[in-house]
């Protein structure tokens, strides 16, 4: 960590394995919000770590600074669509079944450095799944959506430049949802996420609408785009990345010969054609047959993968091996797939179902391959990217839930219970002032710093720092530390209402039906 950077809070909830649910295997994006164990999102579940990305990013964001954004899935796409100044997109969803709190904060802010970054930035009410997986009535929906979209655009959304939409209104969305749904099946459902055959089809429904959220702003054009949310919503990103390649017309793969390899095998064949110096007659021309003897003896620990290379490259017989790139017909249409091996450039062949091209390099076919793609009316998605920011602590000590009124501050507080509340919070101090001024705090347990880091130093870096080395030196107690965050939190409610009364006439201004209740009252 760099001498400018504040101290990392990530230690204040990471939990450890001791906190509940530490041996759920699924992550549930219903379930409780709380990860006990932020470890195990790399471990388990491929989550990269953000600080491999940090340094791609220009100008970061601090709470990327700070490592409150602490992990992502291929995110270098849109740090370098960011850099080059090529377009990129960010969307995010906000499920209304309460009121926006300080935690969805964290979410509006990352969304609006994206559009401050030159992003198309998008913001949804996820009304679908209020209604269908939380049992909300529209009425309800109504007043929550509007509390939202409110604090996101007193929090600096510019509605000119973004798109707001709630899922209900959306046909676009809606009609992408079903297609979606055209390679989503129900056993997949289940093993995803859980469902049962009490699952209700309206809740399944309200999945595929967020598979088309994620891909929505890639509807007109592909581009790099990324999904800030909590780790509890990782299913989905999954889920979504997954189907984007789905509904692709190609698939581009690296091959040497006429049979498929999976990435284990294409790796070994690789060093064969390498080697073809050693074994073959012609080197101009490997055999498939000379190079399966050649890796017979080769020295690696995956003996099984080898076996099975080998096996391939003895059955392949004399053919010759000779890398290529091959181009597969996924859900191409027979004249996409006409148009595609006609555009193929150099020495190429083509087969019923696949093309293979020798003159061509893998990036080159990728961006061939989407070319073809739209052209042909297809939709040519690039796999979203995600970032994930951690949840914050409750206030109470707890986990910060929305039921729990003591444990969050809700962006409608009034100013004077959000001053009570951080000076009710609970801290990472010792018993007495005495034994504070001797061990010093512990700023990585406190809720309170937690607060100053996330949201009350704002950018001011230094600042978030003094407050951890202090704490941590014994010089800062707590009683005094709370009064001062209790007062910026009071200055933040108050400045962010403001605000909020401003933003209605933005509001009242955009295209968006905020009273679907009225009518039916359900
Ligand atoms: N499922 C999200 C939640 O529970 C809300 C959501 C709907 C969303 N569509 C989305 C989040 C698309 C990110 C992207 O809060
Ligand atoms: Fe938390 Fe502040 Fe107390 Fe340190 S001094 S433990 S940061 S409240």
């Amino acid at each position: 960590m760099s001498d400018e950077t504040p101290p990392d809070p990530r230690a204040a909830t990471d939990g450890g394995a001791d906190v509940e649910d530490a041996d759920d295997v699924a992550i549930d994006p219903w379930g409780s919000s709380t990860i006990a164990d932020y470890r195990r999102l790399f471990e388990q579940f491929g989550i990269e770590r953000f600080e491999s990305a940090l340094e791609d990013v220009p100008d970061p964001h601090y709470l990327m600074r700070r490592g409150v954004v602490f992990g992502h899935r291929d995110y270098r796409p849109v740090a370098r669509a960011m850099r080059e100044g090529e377009p990129f997109a960010a969307l995010s969803g906000f499920m209304p079944t309460g009121d926006p709190h300080i935690g969805h904060k964290l979410v509006f802010d990352e969304l609006i450095w994206h559009q401050q970054q030159g992003g198309d930035v998008y913001g949804l009410i996820a009304d679908l799944e209020a209604h269908s997986a939380r049992g909300l009535s529209w009425a309800a929906i109504d007043d929550h959506a509007r509390d939202y979209l409110l604090s996101l655009l007193a929090s600096g959304f510019d509605p000119e430049e973004g798109e707001l939409y709630r899922q209900s209104t959306s046909p676009e969305v809606q009609d992408l949802a079903f297609e979606l749904g055209v390679e989503a099946n129900v056993s997949e459902l289940q093993a995803i996420y859980n469902f049962d055959g009490e699952t209700d089809v309206s809740h399944m429904q309200s999945v595929v609408t967020q598979m088309a959220d994620i891909l929505y702003p890639q509807l007109e054009a592909p581009k790099p785009t990324v999904i800030p949310v909590g780790p509890d919503q990782d299913p989905h990103v999954r889920f979504a990345r997954d189907l984007a390649a789905r509904v692709r017309y190609f698939g581009v793969t690296e091959a040497y010969a006429s049979f498929e390899l999976d990435p284990e095998e294409r790796e070994l064949v690789a060093v064969a054609h390498e080697h073809r110096e050693a074994y073959a007659e012609d080197p101009e021309r490997p055999r498939c047959v000379e190079a399966a003897a050649w890796l017979a003896d080769y020295e690696t620990g995956a003996t099984t993968v080898r076996d099975r290379t080998v096996e391939k490259l003895e059955n392949a017989g004399k053919e010759p091996l000779r890398p290529r790139v091959r181009v597969l017909d996924r859900n191409a249409t027979e004249a996409a797939f006409e148009a595609l091996a006609e555009a193929v450039d150099g020495e190429k062949r083509v087969y019923d179902a696949h093309v293979d091209a020798f003159d061509l390099s893998y990036e080159a076919a990728v961006s061939l391959a989407r070319e073809v793609e739209i052209d042909h009316g297809g939709y040519g998605f690039r796999p979203p990217s995600s970032l994930y920011h951690r949840f914050m602590t409750g206030l109470t000590g707890g986990k910060m839930s929305s039921s729990v009124p003591a444990s969050h501050i809700s962006l409608l507080d009034d100013p004077e219970d959000g001053y009570d509340k951080v000076q009710a919070a609970a801290t990472g101090g010792r018993e007495t002032a005495e034994k504070q001024r001797e061990l010093g705090g512990e700023p990585e347990a406190c809720p309170v710093y937690e607060l100053y880091a996330y949201l009350l130093a704002g950018d001011d870096d230094e600042y978030a720092r003094r407050v951890y080395e202090e704490c941590a030196g014994g010089e800062r107690l707590c009683g005094g530390c709370k009064e001062e965050a209790a007062r910026l939190m009071r200055e933040f409610l108050a400045d962010h209402q403001e605000k909020r009364a401003e933003a209605e006439a933005e509001l009242a201004d955009l295209d968006l039906d905020l009273d679907l209740g009225v009518a039916d009252g359900h």
